[in-house]
């Protein structure tokens, strides 16, 4: 993975029910509709590895899966995705948006599940070779809000188990505080509480500027 890349590698963050994937697709149909050359993914994409590493992931009789194993298997999957599908693209001068990357491994694996930062940030950069996106958006929800437009979707009440994902959940939103405070160059807060056409205009709005500075 020694070449360089090209285009604009663009990753949106957030937590559970904070509406980045349904903001991330129209995203790429706006800039799709102008022309914009654009790649839309998401780990692992399709990608025959990931998907079948993904699966022991997320295989529920796992249940002895080990905190460590689970972060190598991430680290393993974004890999092979990153390899096969975001660089190619990148190279070839795409904007390549991509749903997740990295920081999801900070945010969840790195602090939630209290693996470390560092830690899961060196197997990660190992696993992608050190690129880095060149923007960041994260999406800002509060766990409750997230997890109440998740059930609002499942239509029932929140029970005592989903309180129980209330505490995963400020864990991992801590995790998101801690990787933005490190990373305030790449980074963008986007207040998600708003109405999703107004967080589609915020993040249109900052999308556009910084294809600006690429284009030139
Ligand atoms: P995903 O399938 O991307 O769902 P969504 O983005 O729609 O929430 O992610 C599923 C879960 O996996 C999500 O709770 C975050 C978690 N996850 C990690 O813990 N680490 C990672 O590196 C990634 C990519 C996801």
């Amino acid at each position: 993975m020694a070449a360089k890349k090209a285009g604009c590698f663009i990753t949106v963050e957030g937590a559970d029910g904070s509406g980045k994937s349904t903001v991330i697709s129209l995203l790429y149909d706006y800039l799709h509709d102008r022309g914009w050359n654009v790649l839309l993914t998401r780990e692992p994409g399709g990608i025959e590895i990931a998907e079948k590493i993904r699966t022991i992931i997320l295989n529920p009789e796992h249940t002895q899966m080990d905190k460590r194993t689970e972060a190598l298997l991430y680290a393993a999957a974004r890999s092979q995705h990153f390899a096969e599908r975001v660089l190619p693209a990148l190279q070839a001068g795409k904007v390549v948006l991509c749903d997740r990357f990295i920081d999801s491994s900070l945010a969840y694996q790195g602090y939630a599940r209290g693996l470390g930062i560092d830690e899961v940030y060196a197997i990660n950069r190992f696993a992608v070779g050190d690129y880095m996106p060149d923007l960041t958006l994260f999406f800002d929800v509060r766990p409750e809000v997230g997890l109440a437009r998740i059930n609002a979707n499942k239509g029932r009440e929140i029970n005592r188990l989903d309180l129980e994902d209330i505490r995963f959940h400020q864990q991992v939103q801590e995790g998101y505080r801690l990787v933005r405070e490190r990373f305030p160059e790449r980074f963008v807060t986007i207040d998600a509480e708003q109405s999703l056409e107004q967080v589609f205009e915020v993040a249109r709005t900052i999308l556009e500027e910084r294809l600006q500075e690429f284009r030139i």
